[in-house]
């Protein structure tokens, strides 16, 4: 009998990833990509076309699936992605405009509103944190307040990679981990807040039900089975979060164990089996990809998108890996010289829109060399600085495993070992978001019993590394204090 597969993809910010995985073992046979553009038409702002990512996507699946026999031995489907964006479509199901991003920074006075009307201490009380301008709720009242003839047509809203599944099965749904991130979610009765819902005036017929992230949802309509190649009827999963399946693909299924993401976000993220509620509110509190478990999650905004902007602006034509290479050869601490990973503004550790990147320490004896460490270093500083906060809960950090960019860099992978000082292990599948929602389909597809067992039968630990004798205590301590004494300066800078 042939193997039962499944396809786990990443609705991406920067593109899709498709993996066509042995449902059995875990085995990755097949990958697929595609990108597509971020745009800012106004500074701060970050929009996409939703139906990009639709017809994108469609063209990945398909190249995957085409070359299969029997599209047949696909038993399941699911998206995993980009948090937090907010789709709006209108009665006919089309789209009303962009999509607002996770990274957008347009919302202050929207998230102020709402917290003088709800309050910030019942709001982590109910959603697991204070309301972030990249969260969802404070975009719908920005339209509200500024797009009152879309506001007006809104007939159903969508995150992201549930925009995609709505294009493929017709079916309007979202899972528990995704919805944690709109700031409606009530985290402790996994579903939404009738008491958020009404206080902001958000209609429960836009909102769609809320699965477990493992539930089946709907399944491939023939519409989008003409597009994709997949047979019709394939079951398609709820999904999650792209942060939850990537910690799911790191096999965080015990507290201990936490990993570390780095993609153009970076996020520490640690298990928790009650829902989780940090009182100063710098981490988020959200509901896990395994059934009736949440997180602890930190999410700076500019991690991997920090070396990106680096190599673009300063190094253009130049790989990570060289990079990372000339990077390596500066003494830690970069001699002086320091890098802020602001560049976004910042959520984690501090929640400050107008907080912005900076270098500091530049003297003529430094070289592009010790810029790129100062990158380096400031993004794993940014890293250390979340991980501290999960420390200060209480939850043990026993080992970090790492998914995204920085896992494919053994250099990198010891940094992150030495200023975290804890072993830093590899796990099988970098891709981990996709192969987060590859997970999830094997539930879906019955082919493991949960959400755990699934994670646990299938993701294999490939390297690890243990801190070395490098110190970096003094170098990250002078760091930490810079962003309280800069403060002042990124927002006179911003007004
Ligand atoms: C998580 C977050 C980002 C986005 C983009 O809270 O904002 O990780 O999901 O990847």
């Amino acid at each position: 009998m042939a193997a039962p597969l499944v396809i786990g993809i990443d609705i991406g910010t920067g593109g899709v990833r498709v993996l066509l995985v042995d449902g059995r073992d875990g085995s990755v046979l097949d990958r697929a990509c595609g990108d597509w553009p971020v745009s800012s038409p106004h500074p701060g702002w970050s929009e996409q076309d939703p139906d990009t990512w639709w017809s994108v996507t469609a063209t990945a699946i398909g190249s995957v699936v085409n070359r299969l026999d029997d599209p047949a031995d696909i038993k399941a489907v699911a998206f995993a992605g980009q948090m937090h964006g907010l789709v709006l479509r209108d009665a006919q199901g089309h789209v009303l405009r962009p999509a607002i991003l996770w990274n957008d920074q347009r919302t202050e006075l929207q998230r102020g509103a709402i917290h003088d009307r709800i309050g910030i201490a019942r709001c982590i009380e109910l959603t697991g944190k204070p309301v972030l301008t990249g969260f969802t709720a404070p975009k719908l009242a920005w339209v509200q307040d500024n797009e009152p003839d879309n506001a007006g047509r809104i007939a159903s809203i969508s995150l992201p990679k549930d925009h995609v599944v709505f294009r493929a099965t017709g079916v309007h749904a979202i899972d528990v981990a995704d919805a944690s991130g709109t700031s409606w979610l009530d985290i402790q009765t996994r579903d939404w807040s009738p008491e958020i819902c009404e206080a902001l005036g958000v209609d429960p017929h836009w909102l769609p039900p809320v699965h477990e992230c493992s539930d089946v949802v709907g399944s491939i309509t023939a519409e989008a089975a003409a597009l994709t190649g997949l047979t019709e009827g394939t079951p398609v999963v709820a999904g999650a979060g792209d942060q939850a399946a990537s910690g799911l693909a790191c096999g965080v299924t015990e507290p201990g164990l936490v990993s570390v993401t780095i993609g153009t976000s970076g996020v520490v993220f640690a298990q928790a089996d009650a829902p989780p509620r940090d009182p100063n509110g710098s981490l988020h509190g959200f509901c896990h990809a395994i059934e009736h478990r949440w997180h602890w999650m930190g999410c700076m905004l500019a991690a991997g998108g920090s070396l990106e902007w680096f190599r673009d602006t300063v190094a253009p034509g130049s790989s990570f890996d060289e990079l990372i290479d000339e990077a390596m050869s500066v003494v830690p601490g970069s001699e002086g010289l320091c890098f802020l990973p602001y560049l976004s503004g910042e959520r984690c550790p501090h929640d400050d829109p107008q907080a912005s990147g900076a270098f500091i320490g530049i003297t003529t004896r430094h070289e592009r060399r010790h810029l790129s460490r100062a990158v380096l270093e400031g993004i794993t500083f940014g890293l250390a600085d979340m991980l501290q906060l999960v420390r200060d809960t209480g939850q043990p950090v026993e080992t970090v495993r790492l998914a995204g960019g920085a896992a494919r860099s053994g250099p990198w992978r010891q940094l992150l070992a030495d200023v975290f000082q804890v072993r830093v292990e590899s796990v099988n599948e970098p891709d981990a978001t996709a192969y987060g929602a590859a997970i999830l389909a094997m539930v879906g597809a019955q082919i493991h019993p949960d959400a755990a067992s699934a994670a646990n039968a299938v993701v294999r630990v490939t390297d690890a590394i243990d801190p070395s004798d490098a110190d970096y205590s003094k170098a990250w301590s002078r760091w930490r204090r810079l962003y309280s004494e800069l403060a002042p300066a990124m927002h006179r800078l911003a007004d």
